[in-house]
This record gives structure tokens, sequence and C-alpha cells, in this order.
């Protein structure tokens, strides 16, 4: 497959995390969840091209770790949304070129990507799917409540936990974005509102997401092996 565009958002806040600065700048065992991401995704024999977002004011900042790292397939490092992660990810989409048949949106604060979920991903692409997620099956049983009362108690079975990266025909993410708001928080969600056919690969367990203190010291130990 030619024409594998990743686009990386990292311009979100943090407020769950706290700190001074944002999420993707935060360290874990010396370098940033950026740093960890972008090496990833730089070196995935797969990937052509990155797109990065940063926070605004941090964009020299994220510059500075791309070369840091020698990530040369880092083409554009934008100012990403204030408003929201879909923000983001449509003002990094509109810096892929025209020639990417497909797009894969990831996360900086999931920063354990492996080649392997990319893999999958793709693999499902060519099997004629307008998009591909990560997921992993529901270990808690899951209840809808209403003002603490218990509505409805959910079949696991049917349920997954999805992740990022995502990939996507970019055409059809293209398409979707275009056509929806900017306020999903998860991008497969957006071609399915928009009638595309999406699947789901096999996630990984150590694809963590961060969101607290926590979160950062459970990846963390998954770096240290
Ligand atoms: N993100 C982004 N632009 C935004 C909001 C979020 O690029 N306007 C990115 C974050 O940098 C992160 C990913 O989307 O890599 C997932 O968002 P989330 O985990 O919610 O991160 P934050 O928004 O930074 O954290 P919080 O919600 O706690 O402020
Ligand atoms: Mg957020």
């Amino acid at each position: 497959m030619s024409g594998v565009w990743a686009v990386l958002v990292a311009a979100g806040r943090g407020e769950r995390l706290g700190g001074e600065r944002p999420k993707a700048f935060v360290e874990l065992a010396g370098r940033s969840l950026l740093a960890e991401a972008l090496e990833r995704l730089d070196g995935c024999p797969w990937v052509d091209g990155i797109v990065v977002a940063a926070p605004p004011g941090w964009e020299e900042p994220a510059i500075l770790v791309a070369e840091e790292l020698g990530a040369g397939k880092v083409s554009a490092c934008v100012t990403g949304g204030t408003r929201s992660r879909a923000e983001s990810v449509r003002i990094c989409v509109a810096e892929v070129p025209d020639g990417a048949d497909t797009i894969m949106v990831h996360d900086a604060a999931r920063p354990l990507v492996t080649d392997a979920v990319v893999e999958r991903l793709l693999a499902a692409l060519r099997e004629g799917w307008d998009g591909a997620v990560p997921g992993l099956p529901i270990p808690d049983t899951i209840k809808r409540v209403r003002d603490r009362a218990v509505v409805e108690t959910l079949d696991r079975s049917g349920l997954v936990a999805v992740q990022t990266p995502q990939a996507f025909r970019a055409v059809v993410l293209r398409e979707a974005l275009a056509a929806i708001g900017d306020d999903a928080t998860d991008d497969a969600a957006i071609v399915e509102r928009h009638g595309g056919r999406v699947c789901v690969v096999e996630g990984d367990p150590g694809l963590l997401k961060v969101t607290t203190a926590v979160d950062l010291e459970a990846v963390e130990r998954l770096l240290a092996g």
C-alpha cells in the first residue's frame, strides 16, 4: 500500500493529568509522550509521512522533538484546535497531501503504538474496509446509569473498548470530516455516521491511554519492561 500518512494529535491541554505543560510534553522515563509516539510512527515501515498538531505556542518545541529524534517523515507541525480533538484532526488532515490513500489518526496520549497494530489496521483496509480501529474486550461489567440508578446492564459480549491509531481510506475520512461537525471524540464514529464501513482489529493492551498520573506510571512500568 502506498501513501500512508499518520496524523498525530498532541494539541490537548492535559487538564486531567495536571502539571505545568501540555500532556504531550510530559515526560516518562526521560522523554515526552510526543517523542515516544513520534519515534515509533516515524520508524514504522508502512508510514510515509506524518503531520503533528501541537498546542498553540508549542509548535516550536514540537518541531524540536522531531528534529532531535531525526524523525524525517514529519512534514508539518501545525497549531491544533483549541475547541476539540476533532478540530485538531481536521486541521492535520488538511495538511496531508492529496496523493495519500490512507490516513491513520493517532493520539500522543497513547505513546506505545506498535508496528503490529498498524499492520493489522492496514491489512483490514486492504480487505476493502473504509476504516479500521483496534479494539479490546471489556473486562468490567458495563451499566447504563441515570441519577445513580441503574437503568440497564449491557451485554458485554458484543462490546469492545476502542483505541488509536485508527486508519481510514483517505477519501472517506475527508468526506466524513467535511460533512460532520467537530464534536466526536472518536474518528471512526465520524466515518460511521457518514455511512463508512469500519472494522475492529485486535487491539494491544500495552497501547494504554494516558489520562491521569496513574496511567503515566503504568506506561512507565511497561516501558521499563
Ligand atoms: N487533542 C488535540 N487537540 C485538542 C484536544 C485533544 O490534539 N483540542 C489530543 C490530545 O493531545 C491527546 C488526544 O487528543 O493526544 C486525546 O485527548 P485527551 O486524552 O482528552 O487529551 P487532553 O485533551 O490533552 O487531556 P484533557 O482532556 O485531560 O485536558
Ligand atoms: Mg481532552
